[in-house]
């Protein structure tokens, strides 16, 4: 069961997410969060740091775990997943980076890489809250459209859909890269708790077809209705066709 909180827009679902990650950390404050990257969760970050800025909120026992990465890009690349979160969030708060945790992007070795970084999410013991965005054809990091549910870290091949969805970031879509490291689905499953969060017009057809159509590894997010405790946090754009 996918339970669905609508909100009246952006800063509303902002809050409500960003107000459940915080209870997690406050009665659990050494929570394994999983965290995500794209515009979405921009305004949960900035509502986060602000609490922790007013002494609201401790991150020193915490530790992360992102999704994905892309393969390729340099940490210090402006659209590196590392540069985002550090940039977005660990910076402003007092979490010990020595317990953030990425794919490393540059690391050319795929086979090399996904097994160190199923390792590094085994090594949490456990992911207490994953948040999650969604992409337009329903992936959730980078678990793209597929005939079958992959279960552990991986590396993908982006399709088209998401490069042309990335490409504002990029100085042309030919600078998107095409591959990026991701957790897996059954990762993802794993995870005590699921957040996934969605604004604006442009998520409302794949919301309407995660929520009224099949479990299918063609939309990735509809598994998410087979977890035990996951919420979709979603504005009333996003929910227009539900
Ligand atoms: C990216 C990320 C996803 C994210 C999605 C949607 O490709 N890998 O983790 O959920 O796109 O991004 P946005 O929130 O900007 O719509």
């Amino acid at each position: 069961m996918l339970k669905v909180v609508r909100t009246r827009d952006y800063d509303d679902m902002s809050r409500k997410a960003a107000n459940v990650i915080s209870a997690q950390v406050i009665l659990k404050p050494d929570s394994v969060l999983g965290l995500a990257t794209g515009s979405t969760p921009l305004g949960i970050y900035r509502t986060l740091i602000g609490w922790y800025q007013k002494g609201d909120l401790d991150f020193a026992h915490v530790r992360s775990v992102n999704l994905d990465e892309y393969q390729g890009l340099p940490r210090e690349h402006d659209q590196s997943y590392y540069y985002f979160m550090n940039e977005n969030f660990f910076k402003h708060i007092n979490i010990d980076p020595e317990q953030t945790h990425l794919p490393d992007g540059m690391n050319m070795d795929a086979e090399g890489e996904c097994a160190r970084y199923h390792q590094v999410v085994e090594s949490m013991g456990g992911i207490d809250l994953q948040l999650l965005g969604i992409g337009n054809n329903g992936h959730i990091g980078f678990n793209e459209p597929a005939e079958d549910f992959a279960e552990r870290v991986h590396c993908v091949e982006l399709t088209e859909s998401t490069i042309r969805a990335n490409a504002r970031f990029f100085a042309s879509e030919a600078d998107v890269p095409r591959y990026a490291y991701t957790m897996g689905i059954g990762e993802i499953m794993s995870a005590k708790r699921v957040l996934i969060v969605a604004s604006g017009k442009a998520k409302a057809p794949i919301l309407r077809d995660l929520i009224h159509g099949p479990v299918t590894p063609h939309v990735p997010a509809s598994i998410l209705k087979f977890h035990p405790d996951a919420t979709l946090i979603a504005d009333e754009d996003a929910l227009s066709l539900v």
